[in-house]
């Protein structure tokens, strides 16, 4: 399915249904951690290899968006406002993905915007909150447009479309629109897949991975050295690239068996070495960055131990240096000391506790 080719198509009964028109619409939306990771991209955010993620419970999103018609099409109106402060960085990224967004969605130079964000985590705790953000506010515009439309009916086909857009702002976010475990881009042999949107392949997965915990261990709570916009651009020039889009593919197929059987070992060794991947290929970029933290590798260290001992837990890192640990939930207690014991003992660590959730919830206006 060309879904661009389909919103564009759509354009044109949304514009001339508008009307004088006002409200407030309001969703959560939750992070998202890639098992198979989105690294390198190609136009208009489409990824370079497919990528598979948890879609996350507790670490999440609130976005409110007041909106009012305005009759002279003539720009963008936005107030935005970030936990009760007008945090400058966010709403110039908020500001051009509206405009972005107008192909699509050309209500948005019509209407004047409010928009109040508050994520469940501290802004300080070095947690990637794109994915939530631009998942909250993707569904809010695509609620707004079902309003013009007078289609409000929160199906596959709005939450698909919501993934569309999320993408738009930024490529993982496509994924949180959809709860559990989630595929986004094109894969040989599941249909539906694409480049465009992401989808959920829930049914295709064992219980145990779809009750998987995670505890995120925040080693480093300061603004990332690089972001991941800069660090998918450095793919470009990145002379394992090649190999690594192909091995994507390759470690995606592997899981997609792993996860329908739920086998924990080989679930864990593959998580890792896409992680460690990821990082090498930040590494390998020219000039190489390394965003690990000696923490970071300390963590990892111990958490491998434990997996030797037969506790089920691995971890994954996104492009920064806090760990994600993930366990299976029958260790809940084991994992519980292992983190008192040996990873907080001495160091006060900030950590967030949160599983594998529903995902977006519609909160009332
Ligand atoms: C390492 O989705 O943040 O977390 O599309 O430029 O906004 P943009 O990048 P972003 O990249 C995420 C990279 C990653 C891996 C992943 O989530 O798949």
């Amino acid at each position: 399915m060309d879904f661009e080719k389909k919103y564009l198509n759509e354009v044109i009964n949304a514009t001339s249904a508008l009307n004088s028109i006002s409200g407030r619409v309001a969703w959560r939306s939750p992070s998202n951690i890639a098992l198979i990771k989105y690294w390198g991209k190609h136009g208009e955010k489409y990824p370079m290899n497919p990528s598979v993620s948890l879609t996350l419970n507790e670490s999440a999103t609130t976005m409110r968006v007041n909106y009012q018609f305005h009759k002279r099409a003539d720009s963008l109106r936005l107030r935005y406002n970030f936990s009760g402060t007008s945090k400058k960085s966010f709403a110039t990224r908020i500001e051009s993905y509206l405009l972005t967004l107008n192909r699509f969605l050309p209500f948005i130079n019509y209407m004047e915007f409010e928009i109040f964000s508050e994520n469940t985590f501290p802004h300080s705790a070095g947690i990637a909150s794109s994915a939530s953000a631009f998942s909250a506010l993707a569904l809010c515009l695509a609620e707004i447009e079902a309003i013009i439309k007078d289609q409000r009916k929160y199906n596959d086909e709005f939450f698909t479309k919501a993934s569309f857009l999320a993408r738009l702002g930024s490529g993982s976010a496509c994924r949180s629109v959809f709860g559990g475990v989630v595929l986004w881009g094109n894969t040989n042999g599941i249909s539906g897949s694409s480049d465009e949107v992401a989808l959920s392949i829930d049914s295709l997965v064992h219980p145990v991975i779809r009750s998987l915990r995670n505890v995120i261990l925040i080693i480093d709570n300061s603004e990332k050295s690089l972001s991941s916009s800069e660090g998918h651009a450095l793919m470009k020039n990145n002379p394992f690239a090649k190999i690594r889009f192909k091995q994507a593919r390759v470690n995606l197929n592997r899981l997609l068996t792993i996860i329908s059987e739920g086998s924990m070992i080989e679930f864990f060794d593959l998580i890792e070495y896409e992680a460690l991947t990821l990082h090498a290929m930040m590494m390998t970029t020219y000039p190489g960055y390394v965003l690990m933290k000696p923490l970071t590798l300390e963590i990892i260290e111990k958490i491998r131990e434990q997996r030797k001992k037969g506790v089920e837990m691995g971890f994954t890192i996104d492009a920064g240096a806090n760990v994600h640990l993930l366990y299976t939930q029958k260790f809940e207690k084991e994992v519980t000391r292992f983190i008192q014991d040996e990873i907080e003992s001495g160091i006060e660590l900030y950590r967030i506790s949160d599983h594998v959730g529903n995902g977006p919830v519609k909160l009332s206006e």
